[in-house]
């Protein structure tokens, strides 16, 4: 039984992850069938976000085998999420074997391989215990939940369109740069006015100038130049993507394109022939058009994704789905 999932929504699986830190130690962890939780009203994460999470896939090969996509970077980059917040980290090995585990345990709900449908992984670790008094929980719980997940972004792989946000995420100096759920509150208010105004998202400026793009509020932002460039911001409050790292290693080596990590001004969009936003949920979602203070820009490849998009998308879901040799690392087999 292999489900088919709808879209990027939850759909309960039959285990969840969980492991307890109390007196400086993580336990060993369990699997357990409820996705409810048990903790103090008063606990840290409730009140101060003192909560940090990572996004990851398992994805179904064409030989019915499962893998995992660079999950030792989720495991280095929650444990910067954790550090940010004075919590315990989680050691990488513990992370890997859990996601395995959990992964593992709820097999049948890894969809069958397709180009767009996975098993989405969410660890994620919540300060627990009573604190009335600002400062770090006593306790702490690692989780994980898992969910089959088809395309982020409603139907195909269809050009979207963006509205920009004239409020901000995270600060210039703040958490931006760590994934850590109090961003996620704090970049609510912009999408769903953008999503009530009827556009796929909103885009971030930074923070500072309110000049130069950021990204979404769950994937990176990339465009390619007239002259075969591949250009995403370069900012201290946006989120070291995975993806993103991926597709500049793919953009350079496989497709020739020069990777500049750089400011990109709002108003000087028609540099670029294609736009995209890329991130585990979206994988790699083509950008149709962005409106800033009442302006619509519409990129040339505003009807379909653009050629260069096209071949890192296939390039990335190709090593993803295991069609495409992974000469870096990134893959992991589960036996
Ligand atoms: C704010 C933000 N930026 C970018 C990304 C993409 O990161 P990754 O490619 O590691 O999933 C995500 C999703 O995790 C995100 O939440």
């Amino acid at each position: 039984m292999h489900v088919k999932p709808k879209g990027f929504t939850y759909t309960k699986a039959d285990l969840i992850y969980i492991s307890h830190y109390v007196d400086g130690h993580w336990d060993e962890g369990r699997l357990e069938s409820s996705d409810e939780l048990t903790i103090s009203g008063l606990s840290t994460s409730l009140h101060y976000a003192q909560e940090c999470f990572e996004g990851l896939k398992a994805y179904r090969r064409k030989d019915g085998k499962i893998q995992l996509f660079r999950v030792i970077d989720n495991a280095k980059r929650f444990q910067m999420s954790a550090n940010y917040l004075m919590m315990p980290e989680v050691p990488i090995d513990h992370f890997i074997k859990a996601v395995k585990q959990v992964v593992k345990a709820n097999e049948a709900y890894v969809p069958d391989y397709g180009p767009k449908d996975s098993l989405y992984i969410r660890p994620f670790m919540i300060g627990v215990g009573h604190n009335l008094g600002l400062r770090p929980a006593p306790k702490y719980m690692f989780i994980i939940v898992v969910s089959p997940v088809g395309s982020y972004f409603n139907g195909e792989a269809k050009p979207v369109d963006l509205l920009v946000s004239p409020y901000d995420r995270a600060a210039h100096k703040g958490t931006g740069h760590v994934k850590v759920g109090g961003n996620y509150a704090a970049s609510l208010h912009a999408q769903m006015r953008a999503v009530k105004a009827g556009y796929a998202d909103c885009l971030f400026l930074d923070p500072l100038t309110h000049t130069k793009i950021e990204e979404l509020g769950a994937a990176n932002f990339f465009g390619i130049t007239k002259d075969n460039k591949y250009v995403t911001p370069n900012s201290p409050s946006i989120l070291d993507s995975i993806t993103n790292r991926s597709l500049k290693t793919l953009a350079s080596d496989h497709i020739g394109l020069e990777v500049l990590e750089s400011d990109i001004f709002i108003n000087d969009l028609n540099q670029f022939t294609e736009a995209g936003a890329c991130g585990t949920a979206a994988v790699i979602t083509p950008i149709g058009s962005i409106t800033h203070e009442g302006i619509k820009h519409t990129f040339p490849s505003s009807s379909q994704m653009g050629e260069t998009t096209k071949k890192l998308y296939d390039l990335l879901t190709g090593i993803q789905f295991g069609d495409e040799k992974d000469p870096y690392g990134w893959i992991t087999v589960l036996d």
